[in-house]
This record gives C-alpha cells, structure tokens and sequence, in this order.
C-alpha cells in the first residue's frame, strides 16, 4: 500500500491511547494516510494505556472508531465532491467509492498493539522499550519512533523523564542493539520524535519550565509542538496565495492596509470539557494559539524559501513584533463575555470570571504593520460558525468614486462556512448615471462536504512528524511570544480592566460589540470626514510640496507664510493663504491640526513662543489642539516646546522628515515622536504625507526629532565618505568618467544609492569639475546635536564627528570634496 517516498520504518507509542484523541483524531488520520498509500511499509502503532487491555481488545477497540469514520465518509463520497476548481478525487475519495473503505479495516488494524502500563511506573517503561527492542529485532532494523502525547498536560512531565530515563528516547538505545540478528543503526535510522499538543503551558513561566524540560531532554528537532490549525488547508494556502502570487503583496502593509480581523466563532458550547476550559478560558484555549497563528501567517514577511526554518523563523519574527499590550490597552481594546449557561456546565466553578467569547486588539511594532489594528476573537454557541480572516483595505484618496459611494477592498479568506477566498472591489454600476456598486471575485476552494474536520489536519501533521518536517510546528520563540502577550491580557481582565458581560446563546449580537478603541476611532473617522482641514505653516521648499500634497489628497489646507507672494503660485492647488498667524487660527476649525515647517531654532521658536511680546502661536491655540513639529530641532528644544504647550492643554508631535522636497512631494519618509493616542488621532494624515511604509511612530517626547537628528548625523558621514571618494578618483592616475563610476556603482553594486544617483545628477548638471558649486559646505546643527549627544552618551564618534570638522573648517578651505558635499546638498535639499 505504501508509496511514501521515505519509507521509513517507524512506530508510533501513543500515550493515552484509548482516549478521546485518538478516537476523533490519531486513528483516522492514520487510516487515511493508509489508504492513500503514504504510511510505510514497516509501520506500527502501539497504544499505551492503563486499562487492563491486550492487543485483540485495543483493536477491537479501534476497530469500532474507523467503522465510524467509515461510515461518515461514505456519505460524505459522492462523486459531487470533486473540488470545485476541478482537482482529481484523491485515492481516498477513489477508494471510498469503490467501497473498500470498510474492507481495508481489517487489514489495517494489524498495525495496532497494546502495552498496558502506567504513566507514573517507571518499570512500565522498561517493558515498552523491550517490546519496542522486539520490533526492532523482528524488522531488523533501528526503527524510528513517534512518541506521541495524547494526555492531559499535568502528565507531560511524568511522561517524558521516564522516556528519557529508560532510554526510550536515544537514538537507537544500546539495549535495542544487541538482540540476535540486529545490526547497528545508520545515522539516518533510529531518530525519536516527540509530540506535544496544545495547551503548551497555561502561561509563559509554565510554558518555559515545560519547554526546558523537553530541551534538557530532547533536540529542538525532535520536539513536534501541535497546532492543527497549521494544518489547515486554508491557512497553509494563506502562504501560497500571498507568496505564490505577486499582485497583491506590495499593497499587504499598513500603507495600504486599514484593518485586520481574525475570527473563529463556533456554534459548539463547551460540551464535556467543563473542567478543563474553566481552567483556561476561551483566549488561552484558541487565542493564544490559533489567532495568533493565522495573525503569524498573515503578517508574516516572505520567508524567500519553502523550508521549514525559513518559515518557522519568520512566523516567529513576527510574532515577537507583537506589542505586548498596557492595562489601559487592554481596557481599551478588548471584550470578554460568558454565554448564559455555561455556569452549569459540570466542571464548572460556580462564579466562573471565563470569558467564552473575546475580542482583543493586538497590534504589531514593524514597519510593515505599524498601526494596523489585528481584532482577534473568539467564541462558543454561535449560531453556526464562522472562522475568517478579514483584510481590510483604506479608501484610495483620492477616490475617483461618485461622492459617498466608497468600497473598502476587502480580501478574507474564509474557513468556515465555506472554505473561500474573496476580494471584495467596486465597479460600475451599468448605465448612463456613474454609480459603482460592491462586488467580489470568490474563489471556492473546496464545498464543505469535501472536508474532514481534523482529520484531515492531523493526517498531514503525523506525515509530517514522520517525515521530519517541523514546517507546520510551532517553535520556542512562537510560544513564547504567544503567551507574553496573552498573559498580559488575561492578567489585565483578571483584574477587570474590561467588565465581563453576558451573552445569550444562539446570537451574533455579542460579536458586533466594539472595544472602546473602535468606538473612539469611528467619532474620529465621521468628525475627520467634516473636518478635514489642517494648517501649514511656512511654505519654504518642504512646507510647500506637503502642502500641494495634502490638497491633493482631500485636505482643506489653511496656509499660513511670512512672505505672502507664495500664495499666487499655489492658487491651482486651492491652499487658502492667510495674512497673519492670528487669521490662520482663527481660520481653522477646532480642533486645529497644525503642521509647522520652519526652520529649526530661532525661527521655528519664535513663531511657536512668540518675540518680543508678541503671543506666539502657542498664546492663540485652545485646549484640544494639535502642534506638529516637522522641522528639525534639537529634540531638547522639542521636550521644553511640548511642556509649554501642554501648560495649555495643546497636544504636541514631533516629526523627523526625510526625502527633501521631493519626498516630500510624493512621499516621505517620516519619523513621529510623541504619545500613542496624538500619533494614531494623525495617522490618516501622515499617512498622506509618507512614502508606502514611510511613518513610524516612537514612543516619547522628541523621539521623532531625535532619530531624525541620528539620520542626520549618518547622512554627513555617508555623505563625507562619497565625497572623499570621488575626489580620490578625480585625482587617479588614470583619466576616469567619474559619471560612467557613478552610473556603474549605481548598478547592482554594494553602495548602489540614492546619494550616488544624486552625484549623478550633479555631474550631469554641473559637469565633473562641479563648476560654479561651492566648496564651502554648510550644516544646519544636527550633525553637530549627534556628536554632542553621542559624548553626552558617553560615546566617541568618528566618522561623524570628523564629517562636522570637515564642513566647519570648508569655510576655510573650500575644495573639491567641498564641492561634491555641497552638490549632494543642493540635489537632494535643494539647498543653495
Ligand atoms: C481547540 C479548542 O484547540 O480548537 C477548542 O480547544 C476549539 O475549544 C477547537 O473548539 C476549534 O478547532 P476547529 O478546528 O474546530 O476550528
């Protein structure tokens, strides 16, 4: 029957054998892998069990459960369920056609064999790895072994330190190598595997102690974490649907992104497992593994490879970017509920605080997702079920939609009710009049009859085991990144951040219940519709290109700029100019969003402070306004600015911006500081400034002006390093095309840059000599703020500090590596 490529001789040794796993899961898998030909030749499972049974009771046993199956495929294999995009029926669905399901029974319940024995009896043990070494003896060969752990947590331990004491676990153990007709293992032969199911720990600290007991006792290799929802059919199609296509990746960023939601309602209660779920609740029960595993698969970066490091590793990046939430995050974004009647379930503690449904708001710190809100929730005794993961996509601005007709794209891959992938988009509606209406492409991937619930999960997790393939096991880091966030969330309900309401059975209702996160960012979206306006201050270069693009965007852009002949140039862009900074506030409604582009120091202080008393605009704002700093000051400045403004209620932001005029025409790159709730009250508009994944946000006071100082400062040495460069290549003895050098560098090189292009467009522009540019370069303070900073820090920098010396002493001594500075300057910055 075999066609596994491998064919590896193996037993599997399940613990808890005449429970309920190996009931609804194990032996049917197993089944189905039998019947498709892909268990090996040489194959054996041998239940482990305290009941006083023998091999012909246990078969009997399983015996019963695969009629059982039988039965239920039977009806499920009609010729109707070939999938509906047209793949053949598989061997399985053959076969079962064919009626041989219940034949094949017989046949293949002589793999199964029964060891009674006791967990807690360390002889026990000895007596399986005898009955084992006979196996071994009679194959003749070091077969290789799936310890599989189908028990209730609270015996792991027992469990594996007795694996391990009776050397159950060594590669092919010495005592199984000396029977007669045995011949010592190769290093192919012989390995262990162990495999543990969830719940991996009821929290980090339980979960670490188990996971260092399995790694003083087993290789990381050796150690199969499930979560069978990594074996799922939709979400491993997640990873080919995004990374098998190319159309659809560059937008799955939170530039483009507005949302995501993961669900998995169920229609079942608790059941029988009363006891067990009041211990966990519904978020450790499926939040801390399953949502966050589809949040993994759905964020995750492309793992370039199909290989099971590449993907375990990135799954685990980025779980470890998930921001491990406050109390007040908590409180603000989440809902936990408790359907009626579950106190009377048995097992059940009377008072019971578990939640059986939540709804909780996790957020990710890289710079793909920044910001993009992940709703994860879950719940018991819904109406039917609906599992989905829904992506939401922001409003495209402008939207050459007819007024108040917008879609939010939408793409959801849906695994139940139906196994489904859909895209969700606008079109025209047909006719005369220009209406577009909501459509969507929807890909069936399979009819619901065509599924094995479980089964079919654990068929392709124990082909995996036995093959060695950890790709679709959760590793440490996952399971660790997974419980510090989940422990933070429990704690903060435990101590009722979020009241626990009550829900009828039966409802939807308690699903449509928003976080207090979600009420507020609804006020915020219908008052941002009315209200779109922000002000500018300073039309320079930068403040002019942000302007125009805000305007272009759908922003009322009230301007306000000392030398007021700018207006004119502006006209077609509908910026409103105003005549004095005490108009300009008075122009704009409440709460006023300010954007200020000075230059940094005096300028921008006296503006915002006010000379020679005179109210600066700090006197003219109310309560409720928001300051944002984009120029670059020192962020020293920026801390005491935000103190003053704060005396009066009005909120500060600092904004590091970078691109020059260009980027900040069509896109720039922008580095926020602050506090969390001012930086999400602006996403929509940085977002509207930045270049695709070009905001990030830094917690604290003049974290924005800070990391732009250090960009600052990094750019004068990068700078400094081109200029010395091609002045050693101006002087080489031979006669060098420093554009052709340009051009080359720019091609597929290590320094391949946008500071060389803009050499390139020097020399293009002023010629190679750099005629008429200065050999003087200037500096604004922020190379000087990074070294200063730097020995505040009690750091000595080099480069950068000899990049500064440079600029001060070309005062002096203009020359030619002057020239290629202040070119570089002049192309990116458009500085003189
Ligand atoms: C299990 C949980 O891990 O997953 C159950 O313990 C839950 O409470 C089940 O019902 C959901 O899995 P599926 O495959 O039915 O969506």
């Amino acid at each position: 029957m075999s066609s596994n490529k491998f064919n590896i001789p193996t037993v599997i040794v399940v613990f808890g054998a005449t429970g309920d796993l190996m009931a609804r899961k194990i032996a049917p898998a197993l089944f189905n892998l039998f019947i498709k030909g892909e268990l090996p030749k040489m194959f054996r499972v041998i239940g482990v069990s305290r009941r006083n049974w023998n091999h012909d009771s246990f078969r009997q046993h399983v015996e019963a459960i695969l009629q059982n199956h039988v039965d239920r495929l039977d009806k499920k294999a009609r010729p109707s369920d070939a999938s509906p995009d047209g793949d053949p029926p598989t061997s399985l669905d053959e076969a079962l056609r064919a009626g041989a399901g219940a034949a094949v029974i017989p046949q293949f319940i002589r793999y199964f064999f029964y060891h009674q024995g006791h967990f807690e009896e360390r002889k026990d043990y000895d007596g399986l790895a005898r009955e084992m070494g006979l196996v071994d003896t009679e194959w003749k060969v070091c077969s290789n072994k799936l310890f599989y752990l189908a028990v209730p947590p609270e015996n792991y331990k027992t469990i594996l330190t007795f694996l391990h004491e009776s050397h159950l676990t060594d590669p092919c153990p010495p005592s199984l190598r000396s029977g007669a007709g045995r011949r010592a293992c190769s290093p192919e032969e012989g390995w262990t595997r162990i495999l543990v199911e969830k719940p991996f720990g009821k929290d980090l600290p339980t979960a670490r102690e188990l996971d260092k007991l399995l790694g003083t006792l087993f290789k990381e290799e050796q150690i199969y974490r499930i979560d069978h929802y990594l074996g799922k059919e939709m979400l491993q199609n997640i990873i080919t649907f995004r990374f098998a296509n190319n159309f659809l990746e560059e937008s799955w960023s939170g530039d483009f992104i507005e949302r995501i939601d993961i669900r998995l309602l169920e229609s079942i209660g608790v059941e029988k497992r009363g006891a067990f779920y009041d211990g966990l609740g519904a978020f450790r029960d499926v939040g801390q593994n399953h949502l966050l595993q589809m949040l993994a698969l759905v964020t995750m970066e492309n793992p370039r490879a199909f290989t099971a490091h590449a993907i375990r590793a990135n799954r685990a990046r980025t779980l470890s970017t998930l921001q491990i939430p406050s109390f007040e995050e908590v409180r603000r974004g989440t809902v936990r509920a408790q359907y009626s009647g579950y106190q009377a379930i048995p097992g059940v503690s009377k008072g019971s605080i578990r939640e059986t449904y939540f709804k909780v708001r996790a957020t990710l710190v890289s710079p793909r997702w920044q910001g993009v809100p992940v709703y994860l929730s879950s719940g018991k005794k819904f109406p039917h079920a609906v599992k989905d993961i829904t992506v939401t996509f922001r409003h495209p601005t402008p939207c050459l939609c007819p007024p108040g007709d917008h879609v939010q794209n939408k793409v959801i891959f849906s695994l139940e009710p139906e196994e489904q992938i859909t895209i969700q988009f606008s079109a025209k509606v047909p006719g005369l009049a220009m209406k577009t209406r909501e459509r969507s492409f929807d890909f069936l991937y399979r009819s619901r009859e065509a599924r094995t619930q479980y089964v079919e999960e654990y068929e392709k997790l124990l082909l995996d085991c036995i093959l060695g393939d950890q790709t679709l096991f959760v590793s440490t880091p996952e399971v660790d990144s997974m419980w510090r966030f989940t422990d933070r969330v429990v704690e903060a309900w435990e101590k009722n951040a979020v009241p626990l309401k009550t829900y009828p059975p039966n409802s939807f209702a308690i699903s449509e219940e928003l976080t207090s996160e979600e009420v507020s960012s609804i006020k915020y979206q219908v008052s941002g519709k009315t209200n779109q306006t922000v002000g500018v201050i300073g039309l320079g270069k930068m403040g002019a290109s942000i302007a125009k693009q805000l305007s272009e965007k759908g922003w009322n852009v009230v301007a306000y700029n000392r030398t007021q002949s700018i207006y004119e140039t502006l006209e077609r862009y509908s910026i409103q100019g105003t005549k004095s900074i005490a108009e300009f506030v008075e122009t704009l409604p409440r709460p006023r969003v300010i954007w200020v582009m000075l230059p940094a120091g005096k300028v921008t202080g006296e503006v915002l402070e006010g000379r020679e008393g005179k109210d600066g605009l700090v006197g003219l704002l109310d309560k409720g306004d928001i300051v944002v700093d984009a120029g670059n000051s020192f962020y020293k400045d920026t801390i005491r600015r935000a103190a003053l403004l704060k005396k009066k209620g009005v909120k500060f932001v600092d904004v590091g911006i970078s691109g020059g005029p260009t980027g900040a025409r069509r896109g720039a790159s922008l580095m926020i500081g602050g506090t969390r709730e001012t930086f999400e009250s602006l996403k929509r508009l940085f977002q509207s400034i930045a270049a695709p994944r070009g905001v990030a946000f830094f917690p604290g006071v003049g974290a924005g002006h800070f990391v732009k100082m250090i960009h600052n400062g990094i750019e004068y040495g990068m700078m400094q390093a081109l200029a010395e460069g091609f002045t050693v290549l101006k002087k080489a003895p031979y006669k060098l095309d420093l554009t052709r050098v340009a051009d080359v560098y720019n091609h597929g090189s290590v320094i391949e840059s946008r500071l060389i292009t803009w050499i390139q467009e020097a020399f293009a522009v002023y010629g190679e000599n750099l005629r008429g540019v200065s050999g003087t370069v200037s500096h604004t303070g922020e190379g000087k703020w990074t070294v200063e900073t730097a020995k505040e820090l009690k750091l000595k920098l080099k480069i950068i500090e000899e990049a500064l010396k440079f600029r001060i002493g070309s005062e002096k001594n203009p020359s030619y590596m002057g020239k290629v500075l202040s070119a570089l300057r002049n192309r990116f910055g458009g500085h003189a």
